[in-house]
């Protein structure tokens, strides 16, 4: 068992991102993570344009590696392995990454890992904590929600998630028709704290359905129509209307999640783990009341709630490079013919 250390890169979605990890036997150590993200490139246009996050990948991927291994005082010759995400996400930036993985796989003759995204999350809770299998976790993002019962680094069981929208993204719509900044999440909860929950109630969608499928995108209709009530009411929306309009809707989004984690729970605890655990990943793991809700079903559920650094949550290098050892230590190898998937579930 010789220690590993891996490099990571990361350039799925608008986070240009490279990072070392180092695995010790059990031990996981992050001796560097750089994240350059870019809210400032796509603010004009109201979301992510796939050809803007794709030029500034393949800019940025060279200086972001450049710059992991300097902060963790490495050059390429104290690399292990390199590993990439090779999907899920948009095509250009997840063919920014690959490509630069090869070239670095090539030029030092290190071997090759392609990673699922969604695996990067996935295993994070090891990363950080060394939590065993099995576990479970919510991944609750901008462009992911889904319940994971996770067994082994290739091993996941989804349980179900959302339909349509993730959560970030209807908090994100929220604070848009709010006239909020972005990203949404954030601006949402800080209106929120000053609002009313009572005052209106938005849907709770699936909620009478069985399982742990969720819907999140008739909540922005419900919010654009009782704002649009609102203002054809009173001549405009101040600014305890804004916050009531927040609060509604954030306590929506914290009813679902809590009701769904309670029944993926269950058929979690089901499988008699030995240490019930139960771990978010995603930006959205940020929101204190829905952090204080899961917290709360897990108490209940009799599991431990885990929410791991917030930087370790939200699209990194360091999980990838993570997933990427965990892929390694089990043999698994790929070759210049690694290919980028922009769809690719667990
Ligand atoms: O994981 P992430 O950084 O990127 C991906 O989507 O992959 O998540 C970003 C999302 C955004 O939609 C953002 O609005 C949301 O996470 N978010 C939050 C909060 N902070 C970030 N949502 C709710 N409450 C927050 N405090
Ligand atoms: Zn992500």
């Amino acid at each position: 068992n010789t220690p590993l250390t891996i490099l990571g890169i990361e350039s799925s979605c608008d986070d240009t991102a490279a990072a070392l990890v180092r695995l010790d036997g059990g031990a996981a150590a992050v001796l560097a993570s750089v994240v350059h993200g870019q809210t400032m490139l796509h603010a004009d246009f109201g979301g992510v344009v796939p050809e803007i996050a794709a030029r500034a990948h393949a800019e940025k991927l060279d200086i972001a590696v450049r710059e992991a291994l300097a902060r963790a005082r490495l050059t390429l010759a104290g690399v292990d392995a390199v590993a990439v995400t090779a999907g899920p996400g948009l095509i250009g930036g997840v063919l920014s990454g690959v490509m630069c993985a090869k070239g670095i796989a090539a030029g030092a003759g290190l071997p090759l890992i392609g990673v699922n995204h969604l695996a990067g999350h996935a295993l994070t809770p090891r990363l950080t904590d060394a939590v065993a299998f099995p576990y479970l976790v919510l991944l609750v993002s901008g462009g992911h929600c889904q319940f994971l019962i996770v067994r082994g680094p290739e091993d996941f069981a989804r349980l179900g998630g959302t339909i349509d929208d993730a959560p970030g993204e209807a908090f994100d719509k929220t604070a848009r028709l709010l006239g909020l900044p972005q990203p949404g999440g954030p601006s949402v909860e800080r209106e929120a704290a000053t609002g009313d929950t009572s005052r209106l109630r938005f849907p709770r969608p699936l909620l009478d359905r069985p399982g742990c499928d969720m819907s999140f995108s008739g909540l922005k209709t419900a919010l654009l129509r009782a704002r649009d009530q609102i203002v054809a009411e009173k001549f405009g929306l101040t600014r305890q209307d804004r916050a009531d309009l927040c609060a509604g809707f954030q306590a929506a989004v914290c009813d679902v999640l809590a009701e769904k984690t309670r029944r993926a729970l269950s058929l979690y605890m089901a499988e008699a783990p030995a240490a019930p655990l139960i771990a978010v990943a995603g930006g959205v793991a940020a929101n204190g009341p829905i952090r204080a809700a899961l917290t709360d079903v897990a108490a209940e559920a009799g599991a431990r709630f885990l929410a791991p650094p917030l930087e370790l949550c939200t699209d990194n290098a360091a999980m990838i490079a993570y997933a990427g050892a965990e892929l390694y230590a089990q043999g698994h190898r790929d070759d210049m013919t690694l290919a980028a998937r922009p769809r690719w579930p667990l």
